[in-house]
């Protein structure tokens, strides 16, 4: 079997990440190298993603950390088989600093550009990690996105059900914000939880106990959950570390009652699998409470379930050179005009 090597680049939020990664489907890969320079910092004053001061500090970093990454993995541009980058969907200024310098370095040393949806980057990290067969469960939970879907190929994925509001990151930096923790919210508020009485303050669970049917049960709301939190903080002291655990207790009954009903679902859908996988990728899986409340869902349907690395969960280049690298492997490269997306649902065609 043919082994490739991919150069990846990850522009689309706050992380300017470069990596190389090599191997062939369904993996798992090499990672060779794995640069992810964290703009965490330049935003925090802000209390959020500035897009521009974003861009600009891609823009001038990257070239540096592009430079690292080949030099960690002891390789020049001339042994690489292809170049990936992020082409959305994210912050459309730093996608586009991410694209346009893989369009120069792939037109510059005469490789491939693969122009890589950054969900799929999630969606197929466990593959690059654990060499996840097709096809598995997703429950793809970032800053931006929490759906959960059904992934058959690097390119080929069923939508069971997604947010009809907010992200389940974004809930979590969300309540951040207004339980007065720093940015970026997600993490100090699992913190903050660890410190909490999670059954201290009752809060709502949207769409909790929807039954399984063909336009529901799948589907995620945290936008009441939210509101709730913002009035009980309103309505006087609140203890931050009880309210933490609270708010993270609310989500873990969530996110665990949709995917028991899509583990059924999927299950319908692919009998013939013997043990199905249940992925849960994105920022979010970094969450340990949460992770540890899926792999109790998941085996009692009889599930196996991976969560990648923590360093793997949130925002990097390895699974965007491996996502390249999936599709590099079908025969696919992109043309050298490929526009950026701002959004780029990843049902649609590539
Ligand atoms: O995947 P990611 O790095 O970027 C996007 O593509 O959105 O996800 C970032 C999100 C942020 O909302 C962050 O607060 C959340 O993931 N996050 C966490 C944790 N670590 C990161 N949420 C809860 N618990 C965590 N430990
Ligand atoms: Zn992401």
């Amino acid at each position: 079997m043919d082994i490739f090597t991919v150069l990846g680049l990850e522009t689309s939020c706050d992380e300017t990440a470069a990596s190389v990664v090599r191997g062939a489907p369904p993996g798992p890969g090499e990672i060779l190298s794995n640069i992810v320079f964290s703009q965490t910092e330049v935003h925090a004053p802000y209390g959020g993603v500035v897009p521009e001061i974003a861009s600009r500090a891609h823009l001038e970093i990257l070239d540096g950390v592009v430079e690292q990454a080949l030099a960690d993995a002891k390789t020049t541009l001339a042994e690489i088989d292809a170049i990936a980058a992020t082409a959305g969907p994210g912050l459309i200024g730093g996608v586009m600093v991410g694209l346009t310098t893989a369009k120069a370095l792939a037109l510059g040393a005469g490789k491939p550009l693969i122009a890589v949806n950054h969900l799929a980057g999630h969606a197929l990290t466990a593959r690059l990690t654990d060499g996840v067969e097709f096809p598995f469960l997703l429950l793809l939970i970032s800053g931006g996105h929490c759906q959960l879907l059904g992934v058959e190929g690097p390119d080929k994925f069923r939508l069971y059900g997604a947010t009809q509001d907010d992200a389940a990151g974004e809930a979590f930096d969300k309540a951040a914000k207004l339980l007065g923790l720093p940015y970026p919210g997600g993490p100090n508020v699992e913190k903050a939880a660890q410190h909490g009485n999670q059954k201290r303050y009752p809060l709502p669970r949207p769409l909790l106990g929807r039954p399984l049917s063909e336009k529901n049960g799948m589907e995620f709301s945290f936008s009441g959950l939210k509101t709730a939190l913002r009035q009980l903080v309103r309505n006087g002291a609140v203890e931050v570390n009880d309210a933490a655990a609270s708010f993270q207790k609310a989500v873990i009954d969530i996110l665990c009652d949709r995917t028991a009903n899509a583990l059924a679902r999927f299950r319908h859908d692919f009998p013939d699998l013997e043990t199905p996988v249940l992925v849960v990728a994105g920022g979010v899986a970094a969450n340990v409470a949460i992770g540890s409340a899926l792999t109790v869902v998941a085996e009692s349907h009889d599930f196996d379930i991976r969560i990648p690395p923590a360093k793997f969960c949130t925002d990097n280049a390895a699974m965007i050179a491996w996502a390249g690298l999936e599709r590099f492997a079908t025969g696919a490269s992109d043309p050298i005009d490929f526009s950026p997306r701002a959004r780029w649902p990843l049902e649609a065609p590539p």
